[in-house]
């Protein structure tokens, strides 16, 4: 081979392994989530093993896997984390920020009807795409809180569990900022796997409307800044904690993550 010949693989390699191509995975190990999961929740694996059974149940009988797919929303495994967290703090209010059709809503209603909980659903989205529930079941508010989280959200609805899956920069910045700074909710964050986090991102933090899976997203970035850490993709950024929340990514297709005001568990 010639010595150019071997210059170009060389070069062609060298690129292959610093473009980001994300591939999201399809298999997740079952065993070290619920493990995971257990630890983060401080309950016996034996809890989150049968709560996962029962959870299984639920998904079939409701056919979620086939109505609503495992990518682009809440996979099963991301849907249970929720599951869990809502069996555990029975919260009174459960606020969804980025619905979307509400596939995500739809399996965050059903947990919530199956474990006979009086939650309340408030989705925040800047338009109405709704598909999956209708009006009775929650209540869609058409707002952008960005730059009024406190205001529209934490101040507003009684502490619970926020589910966040809307990616612009300065949207994660506050909602996350702002609930680190209380220790009464609890925060859900889609998207945070290293998978889908490009450690050169293209685009600015200024063009919401252009992030996408093939961009990359900026929640492992965000959470990187929010907790003192240079790099996105640093693994430390996957279990981390702080003297009063802690933060855990869990091994899912997207990377959920949660984070945790310490006072919750305490309590
Ligand atoms: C990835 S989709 C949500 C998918 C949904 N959670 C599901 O699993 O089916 C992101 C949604 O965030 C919404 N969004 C974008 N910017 C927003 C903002 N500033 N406030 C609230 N929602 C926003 C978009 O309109 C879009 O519907």
């Amino acid at each position: 081979m010639h010595p150019w010949h071997l210059r170009l693989i060389k070069l062609w390699n060298t690129y292959k392994l610093q473009s980001y191509r994300p591939v999201i995975p399809t298999e997740v190990n079952h065993a070290r989530l619920l493990g995971d999961i257990a630890a983060l929740l401080q309950q016996p694996v034996e809890r989150i093993e049968t709560l996962w059974a029962e959870y299984q149940g639920l998904m079939a009988a409701k056919r979620h896997i086939s109505r609503l797919d495992q990518v682009g929303t809440l996979s099963s495994e991301e849907a249970f984390v929720i599951h869990c967290l809502s069996a555990l703090f029975q919260p009174p209010a459960l606020i969804e920020i980025g619905t979307h059709q509400g596939k995500s809503t739809r399996r965050i209603l059903d947990s919530i009807a199956f474990l006979q909980l009086q939650t309340a659903v408030t989705c925040f989205d800047i338009e109405d795409l709704v598909r999956y529930f209708d009006a009775a079941e929650a209540t869609l508010v058409l707002r952008d809180v960005t730059d009024s989280v406190e205001q529209d959200i934490l101040d507003r609805y009684a502490p619970g569990i926020i589910y966040l899956d809307a990616h612009p920069w300065h949207l994660l910045k506050n909602v996350i900022a702002a609930v680190l700074r209380r220790e009464d909710w609890l925060l859900a964050i889609h998207d945070c796997s290293p998978i889908l986090c490009n450690p050169k991102m293209t685009i600015s933090r200024d063009q919401p409307s252009l992030i996408t899976a093939r961009t990359g997203h900026w929640e492992r970035h965000v959470l990187a800044e929010v907790f003192g850490l240079d790099d996105p993709l640093d693994a430390r950024l996957n279990e981390l904690e702080s003297d009063s929340h802690f933060l855990r990514i869990f091994g899912t297709q997207h990377g959920l993550g949660v984070i945790l005001p310490k006072a919750l568990l305490a309590a």
